[in-house]
């Protein structure tokens, strides 16, 4: 029988490769992936859905679609981005109606290490969500609404995806790159920490869930790292003598989160593979690349 997944954000950084990674697994012809974009369509995402404006009761009816997997941004998509408590509130009710209507389907949400407010660090799926931001509240409220209209929901939460998504570098490593290219000055935090994900490890990791039957929240529990090492660990991987980076503290008077690092207690038995570190991760995409 065919199993049919709808993955809503597919034109994404993430979605490309998640849809990409399910059409691999795919040798015999019984999944059908089909993929939405909201601006730019793409290979990988040819219906175009609007989260804000478009229900997605009509989509998994008209696909006869088995599981979501919701890789997209939470952004508000129109002018009255103010961040501002309405915005929020109406987000809200947004998630409310498009949880529902994923109510008879398996879902797989990606959320993020931002539903915490990093000033522990190394935070496991056991531990309270403390949002700090309009963002971080909009994470938490669509947990929520999946939650509490999905029974057969995955919630997966990860830092940093970094590294080749359907050959497009991520936006933070391309920016570090162009800096040193140009031998322009770029600054890094080190005193700021993530866990990256690779991303088509964390496509790996949808697509487990996808095929797996595990409910509830899982993190992705790669090596802690600053920022600084991150940008600099990854630039070795890619070729390119990091010594230009310069090393930044976090000034006083910023809000970010400090340490919004994970670890996991769901990881190895829901997922079972070892998620690898920036360096070796991102060298073992470029080893891969066919046109070396
Ligand atoms: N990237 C990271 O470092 C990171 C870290 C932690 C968690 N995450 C999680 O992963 C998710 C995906 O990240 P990403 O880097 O792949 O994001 P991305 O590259 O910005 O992709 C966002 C996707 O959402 C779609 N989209 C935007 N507005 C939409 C709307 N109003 N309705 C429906 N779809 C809409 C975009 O479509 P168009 O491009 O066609 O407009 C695109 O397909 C994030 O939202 C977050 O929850 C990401």
């Amino acid at each position: 029988m065919t199993e049919t997944v709808l993955v809503v954000g597919a034109s994404g950084f993430l979605g490309r490769s998640v849809v990409e990674r399910l059409r691999e697994d795919d040798g015999d012809g019984d999944r059908r992936v089909v993929g939405t974009y909201c601006s730019t369509p793409r290979a990988t995402a040819s219906v175009q859905f609007d989260f804000w404006t478009d229900s997605v009761e009509s989509l998994v009816a008209e696909y006869d679609v088995d599981t979501v997997v919701f890789a997209s941004a939470v952004e508000y998509g129109g002018d009255a981005d103010t961040g501002d408590s309405s915005v929020a509130a109406s987000f809200s009710e947004r998630a409310e109606r498009f949880a529902a209507d994923c109510a008879d389907t398996r879902v797989v949400y990606v959320s993020s290490a931002a539903v915490f407010d990093g000033t522990r660090g190394r935070y496991a799926e056991s531990d309270s969500r403390s949002p700090r931001d309009d963002y971080s509240r909009r994470l938490v409220a669509m947990e929520d609404a999946v939650d509490g209209h999905c029974d057969d929901a995955a919630v997966l939460r990860t830092s940093y995806l970094f590294g080749f998504s359907t050959g497009e570098l991520d936006h933070r490593l391309a920016r570090t790159r162009d800096h040193l290219d140009r031998d322009e000055p770029v600054a890094y935090f080190t005193d700021m920490y993530k866990s990256p994900v690779l991303v088509t490890e964390a496509a790996e990791t949808v697509a487990r869930l996808v095929d797996g039957d595990a409910t509830g929240v899982v993190h992705v529990p790669t090596p802690r790292v600053s920022v600084y090492e991150f940008h600099c660990e990854a630039m070795r991987a890619l070729g390119y003598d990091p010594a230009p980076i310069e090393r930044d503290e976090v000034p006083a008077d910023m809000d970010v989160a400090p340490d919004a690092s994970l670890s996991s207690e769901q990881f190895d038995s829901v997922v079972g593979f070892e998620p690898s570190a920036v360096r070796p991760g991102l060298r073992s995409q470029v080893d891969d690349r066919p046109d070396r």
